[in-house]
């Protein structure tokens, strides 16, 4: 008892120790809000004018047809410059407007909505120190009738849950930090936890890995086979450090994740989120795949040694933080083979962060091989040197490829 009673309060310590400073100096209250807003990755979303951050215009690709992002710089008529701490409150707690009509879950507050009122009144002071920026705001694309704001309260009945985080008395300080950032600012299930058919997080197989924007965000639980159970600790802190640890680099979503957010947390932040995920109940392990076909897995191998193996090496060890192993790899093995394969069609980079400034980039597949190849190479992969994954079909690589070429068509590429 009295050590959790400990516990609580140097959690609560944690949480409030910004607050008894901000009322001394709003220099250090503008800087809590600062780190919030990067821990939240704010600017990925609201900005489509790399030159004008914050400012809105990106086109969010959901299932249900394009949402855009607002202008949330102080601009008082195109951004948010007239509106009130409580009416920003209630947008990232309740998930409305001032007018009381319900935000798409695109903007993610049925994470947001865990955040401190303290917390969430330090990013209202940081933002108040953007520059105004005046936009036009962009039309919502969607499925009918779906562009009717009505619709969202029948959805937040059945799958918003409002609440600020409650930490767990059972776990340490550091765990329910981590808890905090992944659930609340972080938003990290807003991409690696599944969503059922009306885009609600199916809580009950959270981190385990979810489709999004073409993308597979792989499961961030703790099992081996394709979570983060072979990574230490100190790997993870490096990868969401760095963009890259020996296991594998970061590319695409997850990539600018890093950049914008990430990257920029205290070291003691990454940590904490490493200690809560390597502690996140993966629903043990994935069942024992269907073996691939022998032929397939003929061809794949001759694919990969003509065109991979210059890199990845023939048994699939790379060389860590410039061309990942995949032997072993996590992210190759997902159940959902979406990743490896729009790797191998588009190519992929890993950027350069301030700790790790050489990008390195693998060219891409997409002109030079054939479906049927891509899927041999991609079956492959998941399959040689002790992996083992789904085999891959030519007709997921062809739809993929679809999907990809009609984002790049419209201008919505991710
Ligand atoms: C994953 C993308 C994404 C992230 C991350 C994100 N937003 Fe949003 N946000 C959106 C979208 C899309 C909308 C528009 C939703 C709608 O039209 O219903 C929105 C709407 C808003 C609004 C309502 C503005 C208005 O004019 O109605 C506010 C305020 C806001 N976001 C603030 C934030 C803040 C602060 C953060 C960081 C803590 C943040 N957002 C992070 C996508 C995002
Ligand atoms: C916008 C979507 C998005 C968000 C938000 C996001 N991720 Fe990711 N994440 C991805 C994708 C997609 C990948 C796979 C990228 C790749 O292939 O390099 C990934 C990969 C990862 C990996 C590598 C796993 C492996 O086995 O290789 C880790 C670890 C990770 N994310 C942690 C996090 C954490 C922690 C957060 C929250 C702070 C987070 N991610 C937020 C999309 C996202
Ligand atoms: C010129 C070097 C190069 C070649 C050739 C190359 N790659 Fe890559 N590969 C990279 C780099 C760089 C990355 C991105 C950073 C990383 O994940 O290490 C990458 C990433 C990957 C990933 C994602 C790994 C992860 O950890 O998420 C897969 C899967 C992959 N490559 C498969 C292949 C296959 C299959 C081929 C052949 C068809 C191939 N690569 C050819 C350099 C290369």
């Amino acid at each position: 008892m009295m050590v959790r009673t400990l516990l609580l309060a140097s959690f609560a310590l944690l949480l409030a120790a910004p607050a008894a400073q901000a009322q001394d100096s709003s220099f250090s209250r503008i800087e809590q809000g600062r780190r919030l807003v990067d821990a939240a990755d704010c600017v990925s979303c609201h900005t489509g004018d790399k030159s004008k951050p914050f400012a809105g215009g990106r086109g969010i690709d959901t299932p249900f047809g394009v949402i855009y992002a607002p202008n949330i710089t102080p601009d008082r008529e195109t951004g948010i410059g007239a509106w009130s701490d409580d009416d920003f409150y209630r947008a990232l707690h309740h998930g409305q407007r001032p007018n009381g009509a319900r935000l798409y879950p695109a903007m993610p507050y049925p994470y947001f909505t865990k955040m401190t009122r303290d917390d969430v009144d330090a990013m209202r002071a940081f933002l108040k120190t953007l520059p105004a920026v005046r936009t036009l705001p962009r039309e919502n694309e969607l499925m009918w009738p779906l562009g009717y704001r009505v619709f969202m309260r029948g959805w937040n009945m059945l799958f918003f849950t409002e609440g600020t985080f409650q930490p767990n008395p059972d776990k340490s300080a550091e765990w329910n930090r981590g808890a905090y950032l992944v659930e609340g600012p972080g938003h990290c299930g807003a991409c690696h936890t599944p969503k059922n058919i009306l885009g609600a997080d199916k809580s009950s197989q959270a981190l385990q890995g979810g489709l999004i924007r073409d993308w597979f965000a792989p499961n961030i639980a703790n099992t081996v086979q394709d979570g983060v159970g072979r990574w230490s600790i100190d790997d993870l802190v490096e990868y969401l450090k760095t963009g890259r640890n020996a296991h594998s680099g970061a590319v695409g979503l997850m990539a600018e994740v890093v950049e914008n957010s990430t990257s920029k947390l205290p070291e003691s932040d990454l940590r904490a989120i490493a200690v809560y995920l390597k502690d996140a109940d993966g629903g043990g392990e994935p069942p024992a795949p269907s073996k691939p076909d022998e032929q397939m897995m003929t061809i794949g191998r001759a694919i990969y040694n003509d065109m991979c193996a210059a890199c990845h090496k023939t048994d699939g060890t790379g060389v860590p933080r410039m061309f990942s192993p995949l032997a072993g790899n996590a992210n190759v093995q997902q159940r959902d083979p979406t990743t490896v394969t729009r790797v191998i069609l588009e190519g992929a980079r890993i950027g350069p962060t301030d700790a790790m400034p050489t990008p390195f980039a693998m060219p891409a597949f997409d002109w030079k091989l054939t479906d049927a190849q891509i899927a041999a190479v991609a079956t492959y992969v998941r399959n040689a040197w002790g992996n083992a994954a789904s085999p891959v079909t030519a007709g997921s690589v062809e739809t993929l490829r679809d999907s990809l070429h009609q984002s790049r068509v419209s201008g919505k590429a991710e």
